[in-house]
């Protein structure tokens, strides 16, 4: 089956009077139909800039600068606005981390789906749309649907608000879902519930979403995939149970052993990854991770590793997979000698 959306060799890049942002060097992924993309990694790795270059929103200094992005088979990048509305409006759903920016304060929250239904089907009556918005409502279980339907959003909490978007972005009948951190500002209990909705409208209703967050423990709870970001690049890409079970790049390795134990203390919170992000004007010409990485060798940080594939259905880029790589400087390989002398 053809893939809802192919993304091929993505490089978007941002004009500022710093120099050129490269916020996206050269990505390739595919989202499956009726499947969960996850897509994660640190702040700043270019998550967002996927998903806004996908809907072409990366206003007058962003820039796609090559690439391809197919949605079920159909060329997005050669789209024009007016064809890219449409796109976002009806095909390709999105909602955000806070929902508060995206709802009219003014407007009664049922209004505003109403408004959804109505910008993509003009024959259908009022009544009907307010029945369906009621279906909606229930459909992302949010209680006494009816009454809610003339409240005001700041009459609903935080994550009643982002159900109302969820509510939204189905209402077109999307395509495919895109989702950037829309539960990381709110409540852990809260933020469990939205994630649990957000699965079974999945199975429900069998759509197809892609999933950015900075926490892999969030990505456990529903993607099928998980494509690892770092300085712009995908450093892996596996099924989930893969990333967790046998992660084979030192920064997918990293970011689990910054998940919070459920089980554990709050207060012994694991460390994050020592170190920060590249600088994504001068982005280093070897591996973006090397220089925080335990395991780089010479090679790291000279030359870029290529995106190989490293298993059944799974890739990275990461010289230290790559058999044929010189091993100057490999730790391992020192502790080694260490122990015989
Ligand atoms: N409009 C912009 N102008 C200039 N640089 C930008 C712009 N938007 C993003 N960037 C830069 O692009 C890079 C990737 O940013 P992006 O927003 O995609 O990160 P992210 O992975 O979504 O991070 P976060 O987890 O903080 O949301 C960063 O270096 C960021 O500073
Ligand atoms: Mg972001």
């Amino acid at each position: 089956m053809e893939p809802i959306l192919q993304v091929r060799d993505l490089h978007t890049s941002f004009l500022t009077s710093g120099g050129e942002v490269q916020a996206v060097r050269g990505i390739s992924f595919d989202v499956e139909k009726g499947k969960t993309l996850g897509i994660v990694g640190e702040s700043g790795s270019g998550k967002s800039v996927t998903s806004l270059s996908i809907l072409q929103l990366l206003g007058t200094t962003g820039k796609i600068r090559q690439g391809s992005i197919r949605l079920d088979g159909e060329e997005l990048t050669t789209k024009g606005k007016k064809e890219m509305r449409s796109v976002r409006g009806s095909r390709i759903a999105m909602i955000f981390q806070d929902p508060m920016t995206s709802l009219n304060p003014l407007i009664p929250v049922g209004e505003q789906v109403g408004e959804m239904i109505w910008a993509h089907d003009r024959s259908i009556s009022k009544a009907e749309r307010e029945k369906r918005v009621i279906e909606l409502f229930q459909m992302v279980r949010i209680p006494e649907a009816e009454k809610r339907l003339r409240s005001f959003p700041h009459e609903f909490s935080g994550g009643m608000r982002q159900r109302v978007m969820i509510a939204m972005a189905l209402a077109c009948k999307p395509e495919l879902l895109i989702a950037d951190e829309p539960t990381t500002a709110l409540d852990v209990s809260i933020q469990d519930q939205i994630l649990k909705l957000m699965r079974s409208l999945q199975q429900e209703i069998g759509m197809s979403i892609m999933f950015i967050t900075h926490d892999l423990g969030v990505v456990a709870e529903l993607a099928d995939r998980v494509a690892v970001m770092y300085g712009g690049l995908i450093m892996e890409e596996a099924d989930i149970f893969d990333i967790f079970a046998r992660p084979m790049h030192p920064y997918t390795m990293g970011l689990l052993a910054s998940i919070p134990d459920m089980h554990q203390d709050k207060r012994k919170r694991l460390q994050p990854i020592p170190g920060s992000p590249p600088d994504m004007i001068h982005p280093p010409k070897g591996c973006p991770f090397a220089p925080r990485c335990p395991y780089a060798m010479r090679i790291c940080q000279e030359e870029m590793p290529e995106y190989r594939k490293t298993g059944e259905n799974r890739s990275s880029r990461c010289w230290l997979l790559d058999p044929e790589a010189p091993q100057d400087g490999n730790p391992f390989r020192q502790g080694k000698e260490a122990a015989h002398e």
